[in-house]
């Protein structure tokens, strides 16, 4: 175990595609802890795609990284030292922490997690934010029901493959798309998806989507935004609901895209477009974790994750996230 410090700090903000350069790799003190505070060795640090956004100097939910400042994200660690009696030394915990090998908290936002319930990484997927936001996505804005069908775009990832399995339990016709083949075979072959097809070699999506969901698509789980929006939007249903969870294809756009066209089968096929942000629904995404702890130990939830070994890698492990070099939930093991 590292007996010093590192971080990865800002650089500088991108412009269009996130590179290395914005990255700074540097050595920093092992922090000292006051009173109510803890040290945390880090063990495992999340990339996810709303941290894109976190670069830019523009307000959100969430405030942008500063220049020159440590990155944040979701982390599992464990306590190494405690001045707070709500965690002691040896606890494993999650929350969002730097990127960097040790951090101090006060002990906001973070919480303890079992290691014999799941391998620890798991806490930053599938039984962490991303498994939540599938949970809250499908059931309080999609309201899926039994028989409907469901389309996921970015459908092997970490939001993605949670929210076709959850359809599956759910009783859905579950269609999925991604962007390489091994990966299509794995929506179907290991998943249990109904239907999936690699969006980049399928053609023209809206048709392979007419033929792959006649009935049209009762809820369309949105990850991706662009064409796939577009095409999705085509093969709705009457009644259909689309749930905006994100719009990936557009995070490194320098200028604004234009909107999806087919607008006005929103009002003809009276559809419910709903955005959401998955903090704002913490008490369902506990119950989440309740019902998942019990699917992934009975077989009926499946996780696949890509590791990224060492702090240093995780620029590296972020941007081929983004552009989908990575197979279920990105994580970085911290060495
Ligand atoms: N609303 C919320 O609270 C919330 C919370 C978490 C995540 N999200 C959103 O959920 C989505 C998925 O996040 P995640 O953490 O699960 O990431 P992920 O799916 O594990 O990784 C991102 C994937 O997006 C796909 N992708 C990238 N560019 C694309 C493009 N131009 N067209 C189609 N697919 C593209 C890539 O897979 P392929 O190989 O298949 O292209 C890549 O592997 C993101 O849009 C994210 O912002 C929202």
């Amino acid at each position: 175990m590292s007996e010093k410090n590192y971080q990865i700090r800002l650089k500088s903000r991108p412009k269009g595609w996130v590179s290395p350069e914005n990255f700074d790799y540097v050595e920093a003190e092992i922090p000292d802890i006051g009173d109510g505070q803890v040290l945390i060795r880090n063990l495992y640090l999340s990339v996810d795609p709303y941290m894109r956004g976190r670069m830019n100097d523009a307000p959100s939910y969430i405030p942008p990284f500063q220049i020159g400042e440590v990155l944040e994200a979701g982390v599992v660690g464990q306590v190494i030292k405690s001045n707070n009696p709500k965690f002691a030394q040896g606890d494993h915990v999650v929350g969002m922490l730097g990127w960097e090998l040790y951090s101090r908290s006060d002990g906001s936002g973070l919480m303890k997690v079992d290691p014999s319930l799941a391998p620890l990484s798991y806490y930053l997927g599938i039984l962490g934010m991303p498994g939540m936001t599938a949970y809250v996505g499908l059931t309080a804005i999609g309201e899926a029901k039994k028989g409907e069908t469901l389309f996921v775009s970015a459908a092997s990832g970490a939001v993605g493959s949670v929210v076709g399995q959850l359809g599956r339990i759910f009783g859905c016709h579950v269609v999925g798309c991604a962007g390489a083949d091994d990966k299509v075979a794995y929506l179907t072959q290991e998943l249990g998806f109904d239907r999936a097809f690699n969006y980049k070699t399928a053609g023209q999506v809206h048709k392979k989507l007419a033929e792959l969901c006649p009935a049209g698509i009762d809820v369309n789980f949105e990850n991706v935004g662009g064409e796939i929006l577009e095409a999705a939007l085509w093969n709705m249903s009457n009644f259909g609901r689309i749930v905006l969870c994100g719009l990936i294809a557009h995070y490194n756009d320098e200028k604004m895209a234009p909107g999806p066209r087919g607008m006005g089968l929103i009002i003809q096929r009276r559809l419910k477009v709903q955005g959401f942000i998955v903090f704002d629904h913490m008490d369902l995404g506990m119950e989440y974790i309740q019902k998942a702890a019990g699917w992934l130990k009975d077989g009926q939830l499946k996780y696949h994750e890509s590791v990224a070994e060492g702090l240093d890698q995780a620029p590296q492990a972020f941007i081929g996230m983004l552009k989908g070099e990575n197979f279920g939930k990105q994580v970085v093991k911290l060495d």
